[in-house]
């Protein structure tokens, strides 16, 4: 079954990996998409991959998570219209049919990556559900990324991977445990990429590109499918690799420009991995 129009396809292959791209896709009628069928998604899923956070944090400040009592996941996505919450199922992948689901999609994405940057690789699948409003703050995320909007819509506001708006201090810190959220300047508002997404709209977003997204007036649901390439995993362990060789005063470098390869910063990063030193 086709879920993404193939007249999309096309200018999707062409832009790909640097930038964004609106698609059209089908699946707003998925049965497994619904509010109710992601409550019982939400139960079945560890606990530890299911997130529920604030819906009022501002840019630059912290995407906290709702501790403001013990209502349990399934009744919080069933009252989002009011309950002023963002919730991520993570990893979706691990109830098969969600699983299916990510497999017919990365059919249908895989030969337009393909001749670009290689088969898609560690495939994930993220859902979210926002209550009206809910503002998801500037951060980045270290894979490529297609976000299908399925429920509601959503301003997603999106920057070019680079200074200063990713900082290269962030990035690496990322690849050594830290968080993806970003600092943020009232400037950088006037410097977004504003993609308005309604149900059958999808946003291809790059690799690290920092970003931020709005919820409309309505609940909204979301669902990503992500992956990486050789190239990007490269670049996660050369970011990885870089405090690491400044320590020992050798030269570490920028994000390199796809489709350059930090090889030798790679190669190191393995080295390390294998010796201990990370
Ligand atoms: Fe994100």
């Amino acid at each position: 079954m086709s879920f993404l129009a193939s007249s999309s396809l096309g200018p999707f292959a062409s832009a790909y990996p640097l930038s964004p791209t609106v698609l059209r896709h089908t699946l707003s009628e998925q049965p497994l998409l619904s509010f109710e069928a992601l409550a019982k998604a939400a139960l079945e899923l560890p606990s530890q991959y299911v997130e529920r956070r604030v819906s009022n944090a501002p840019n630059g400040g912290e995407f906290a998570m709702d501790q403001s009592d013990d209502a349990d996941v399934a009744t919080v996505i069933r009252s989002i219209s009011t309950s002023g919450n963002w919730i991520m199922l993570r990893f979706v992948e691990q109830l098969p049919a969600y699983r299916d689901l990510l497999n017919g999609l990365m059919d249908q994405i895989g030969p337009a990556i393909f001749p670009s940057t290689g088969p898609g690789l560690t495939v994930r699948g993220f859902i979210f559900i926002s209550s009206p409003g809910t503002l998801t703050p500037f951060h980045f995320d270290c894979e490529y990324n297609i976000l299908f909007q399925i429920a509601g819509d959503k301003q997603f506001a999106t920057y070019h991977s680079g200074q200063p708006w990713l900082p290269l201090d962030r990035h690496e810190a990322y690849y050594s445990g830290s968080d993806n959220m970003l600092p943020w300047k009232d400037a950088y508002e006037a410097d977004a990429n504003i993609h308005h997404l309604r149900p059958g709209d999808a946003l291809f977003v790059p690799y690290a590109s920092p970003h931020w997204v709005k919820a409309g007036a309505e609940p909204s649901i979301s669902l990503s499918i992500t992956w990486q390439s050789e190239w990007s995993q490269s670049v996660g362990a050369a970011m990885q690799i870089n405090p690491l060789l400044r320590r020992y005063g050798l030269p570490a470098g920028d994000l390199p420009a796809w489709p350059r390869t930090p090889r030798w910063r790679s190669l190191g990063c393995r080295v390390a991995r294998k010796v201990g030193l990370l």
